[in-house]
């Protein structure tokens, strides 16, 4: 599965999933550009990606701003000049009963889950359009293919990150973009949402969905997912897309 020649935009490619996706991708022979929150970790990351021989880009993004979105996707432009897989991974849970969800949380699950995602995938696709190839994943949950008591609004982020990449599905097919998503749950990582003995027993850590996404980046342009496989939660992983 090599990826040389390549360059991959990971969201939220600082720790847990997200920079076990640029590793996996990098170490197919992808070039990286891991945008995220928090320059310290951000720089941290950068530095173990680059001792692992990858070409990294690291860019200090807020993707709820589309300002920074922009300029981020600007600045791959202006040194790869091609985008040929973005991963939508930057997110955040939070839970509470209906009653108890503040504003502000729901403002947060639904500004980082959902718009980030949109405004990215907004930024980056003319890059891949202008090529005819392409392959965006998204990282969604669980919690986006059921309902979820006490998770409502990280549900509802989540739903809608769905109705956003399958309709970017059907709306790229002529573009030749492939669209996927990934249903992870309760993996390994400081996102994970539960944390009891019993999680801590069901979990898969974040290298197991970095090579879950590494297949779908990785197989051929006419190769598609048109099949539903949703795992049984505690097997940790569902692929819709
Ligand atoms: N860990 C799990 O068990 C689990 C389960 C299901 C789904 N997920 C999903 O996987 C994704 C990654 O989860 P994780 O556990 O690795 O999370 P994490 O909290 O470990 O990492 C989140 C990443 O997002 C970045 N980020 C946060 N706010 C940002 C912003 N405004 N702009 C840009 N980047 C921002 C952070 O800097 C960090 O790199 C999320 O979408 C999450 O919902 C995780």
């Amino acid at each position: 599965m090599s990826l040389a020649g390549q360059v991959a935009l990971i969201t939220g490619g600082s720790r847990g999933l997200g920079l076990a996706i640029a590793e996996a991708l990098g170490a197919a022979g992808a070039r990286v550009a891991v945008l995220a929150k928090g320059r310290e970790e951000l720089d941290r990351a950068a530095a173990s990606l680059a001792s692992r021989g990858i070409d990294v880009m690291a860019r200090s993004t807020d993707v709820t701003d589309a300002a920074s979105v922009d300029a981020a996707v600007a600045a791959v432009r202006e040194r790869w000049g091609r985008l040929d897989a973005l991963v939508l991974n930057a997110g955040t849970w939070q839970g509470a009963p209906i009653v108890n969800t503040t504003e502000a949380q729901w403002d947060l699950l639904l500004g980082l889950n959902l718009k980030g995602a949109f405004l990215t995938l907004r930024a980056a696709l003319p890059l891949m359009q202008a090529a005819k190839r392409g392959t965006v994943v998204g990282i969604s949950s669980i919690g986006g293919l059921t309902g979820q008591p006490g998770s409502a609004a990280y549900a509802a982020s989540k739903w809608g990150l769905r109705g956003l990449l399958e309709s970017a599905a059907l709306e790229l097919q002529t573009d030749g973009i492939r669209v996927s998503v990934v249903y992870p749950h309760n993996i390994n990582s400081a996102g994970r949402a539960l944390d009891s003995p019993e999680a801590r027993r069901s979990n898969l850590d974040p290298a197991d969905i970095a090579a879950t996404v590494l297949h779908l980046v990785s197989a051929p342009a006419h190769v598609s997912f048109p099949h539903v496989d949703v795992w049984p939660i505690a097997a940790g992983i569902g692929v819709r897309g």
